[in-house]
């Protein structure tokens, strides 16, 4: 019997914040694998993971992302990465792949789920869902995303600027991911359309070393963190 391979989104960042599901899902799989940078710094994911679950008692397994544009150099790394985790399931053994936040939303585990599939078209791939930093950062800011018949964007602020503009006019609430690297060309963006005091800034949402900046100017050339979002809500 193959496997199952579980995509297990973790929360945001408060270890509390995880669903009773994953939390079962996490006690009952042996192996666990996580997104691992390659300079070895820790991850966000398994942090949270260990805080129910003994390391020593699982199969964990690192698992590093390719982050270049080279498309043969992607799809050969890729295509390791997803061979690492066939191993385990072809052997008969469950694999929980863990994600900040939920796993159906920007995480390399749709990548990953997919790669895995070409490899073993037979595998049960399960999504056990988890609480966005969309969500959360909401919740830290105290800012409703949308209420009644308001609009909500979830856009990866690598956007180009015109598409940013847009989608920045068309709804009620934005929330714009992937903002640390892009921020002051953001920044230029909301000040043209004149939503610079509507915008709230969240870095690590709901951990303990969580940030929120309300007057978004003073980050102009500011070096963030990935896990920084930005919410506007007109
Ligand atoms: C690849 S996406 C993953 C989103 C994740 N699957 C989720 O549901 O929250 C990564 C981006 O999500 C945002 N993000 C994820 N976790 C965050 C957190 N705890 N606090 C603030 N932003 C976060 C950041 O914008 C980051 O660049």
């Amino acid at each position: 019997m193959t496997g199952r391979f579980y995509g297990v989104g973790v929360g945001p960042g408060d270890p509390e914040l995880i669903t009773v599901k994953a939390y079962r899902v996490l006690k009952e799989t042996p192996v666990i694998a996580y997104p691992k940078k390659r300079r070895g710094s820790r991850s966000y994911a398994l942090d949270i993971v260990e805080t129910y679950v003994d390391a020593n008692s699982k199969t964990l397994v690192g698992l590093v992302f390719p982050m270049t544009k080279d498309a043969a150099v992607l799809a050969r790394e890729w295509d390791r990465t997803a061979q690492t985790v066939a191993e385990y399931l072809v052997r008969g053994e469950d694999v929980a792949f863990v994600t900040e936040g939920d796993p159906m939303l920007y995480s390399t585990f749709i990548h990953l789920a997919r790669t895995v599939t070409d490899k073993i078209p037979d595998v049960t791939v399960t999504a056990i869902p988890g609480i966005s930093s969309v969500t959360a950062s909401a919740s830290v800011l105290g800012l409703p995303l949308a209420d009644g018949d308001e609009t909500v964007a979830v856009v990866p602020a690598t956007a180009d600027r015109e598409r940013l503009k847009t989608l920045l006019s068309h709804h009620d609430a934005v929330v714009l991911v992937k903002v640390a690297k892009v921020l002051d060309v953001v920044l230029e963006v909301l000040e043209d359309l004149g939503l610079t005091d509507r915008a709230r800034v969240v870095t690590q949402a709901t951990h303990q070393a969580e940030r929120v900046w309300t007057r978004v100017e003073e980050l102009s050339g500011a070096e963030l963190p990935y896990l920084t979002l930005m919410v506007v809500k007109k």
